[in-house]
């Protein structure tokens, strides 16, 4: 079986993150917005460095505006997901862009897009839950206003809640109310930390959110006693090489730690983080870490099996995932 046809389940995509230039491009047209900025001469999205990229993401989301036009957005990106051989994703959704954190404005953005994903299941057979985010920039009030929206959707389908941006600015602890919000709601907690951050990052996520999977954490290769407690403990890292490489976390794929951070016994998974920024697709990803790491389908079998033990959706689902897996002719 080819590497594209592989069953993938993906665990770290940002919606936003993962529109096509093309799409916000028309999008901005229809609303008469000028982001021209944003995008290069032949159509990609332009930026130097993280913290522009962060810019370059929020411009481009001021076109994605209605739930409606999130609609749009779920369905071509589970369509070309399920191209690549995605047969589960979850998708970080942000209150913050949708609806402005006002519940009831969120409660028909995710309408929306839970029509689109049964929408692609039925034609695509690709499956789709929810991870709402809040976003570390905009500061610990606002992520309590994002973590009411999730605890007031949570349910079998918004399955997760997590924290992205900047992770320079402040402290795990200062999300500490959010995520215990969004706990107390029955939510499955992520956040990215060990990306911009070092292994401090990492273990203080760990400490004061208390989540069970870590969004990047692969700077934990910095610190062999880290390294060693998070092969201990179970703690499930959603790994995007790809994206750490475009944004310079590393200098090249040979220098990525992914495969060290396996070898040691860390429970490593991969996605794409948001593919049109960095020209990357799921199985474009695995085809660089087969060249680089010669990992074959056996190897990537076994991390989508971590994958979908790892996920947040319930039992049922995961029993349909791994069976797919297992059977990937069936
Ligand atoms: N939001 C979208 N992509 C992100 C990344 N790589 N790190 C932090 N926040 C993000
Ligand atoms: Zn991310």
């Amino acid at each position: 079986m080819s590497l594209k046809a592989l069953p993938k389940v993906e665990l770290h995509v940002h919606i936003e993150g993962a529109a096509p230039a093309a799409f916000v491009c028309g999008l901005a047209r229809e609303k008469n917005l000028d982001i021209s900025r944003i995008f290069t001469a032949n159509g990609g999205y332009q930026y130097r460095d993280f913290w522009q990229f962060l810019d370059v993401y929020e411009a481009a989301t001021s076109a994605i505006q209605t739930p409606e036009d999130y609609h749009r957005l779920t369905l071509a990106v589970l369509e070309e997901s399920a191209a690549q051989g995605v047969i589960y994703t979850e998708m970080f959704l942000s209150p913050d862009f949708c609806g402005g954190r006002d519940v009831t404005a969120w409660r028909d953005y995710l309408h929306a897009i839970r029509e689109a994903a049964d929408l692609a299941e039925k034609t695509h057979g690709i499956v789709l839950r929810g991870i709402v985010t809040a976003i570390r920039h905009f500061g610990p009030d606002k992520a309590r206003e994002t973590a009411l929206c999730a605890a007031e959707t949570a349910d079998d389908w918004l399955v997760g809640f997590g924290l992205a941006g900047d992770e320079k600015m402040g402290r795990p602890r200062d999300f500490a109310y959010a995520f215990d919000m969004a706990r107390e709601a029955r939510l499955r907690l992520t956040a990215h930390a060990g990306e911009w951050g070092g292994p401090h990052s990492v273990r203080e996520a760990l400490r004061d959110l208390r989540v069970e999977r870590i969004g990047h954490g692969v700077r934990a290769i910095e610190d062999p006693a880290l390294v060693d407690e998070l092969a201990a403990t179970g703690v499930v890292l959603e790994v995007c090489p790809g994206s750490n490489i475009a944004l310079g976390v590393f200098p090249g794929w040979a220098a990525h730690p992914v495969a060290r951070l396996r070898a040691r016994g860390v429970k490593v998974t991969l996605s794409t983080d948001d593919p049109p920024f960095f020209h990357t697709t799921l199985s474009g990803e695995y085809h660089r870490l087969a060249d680089t790491f010669g990992w074959d389908e056996a190897d990537f079998t076994e991390i989508n099996t971590v994958a979908a033990r790892a996920a947040f959706c319930d039992e049922q689902t995961r029993a349909q995932i791994l069976t797919r897996l297992e059977a990937p002719d069936a």
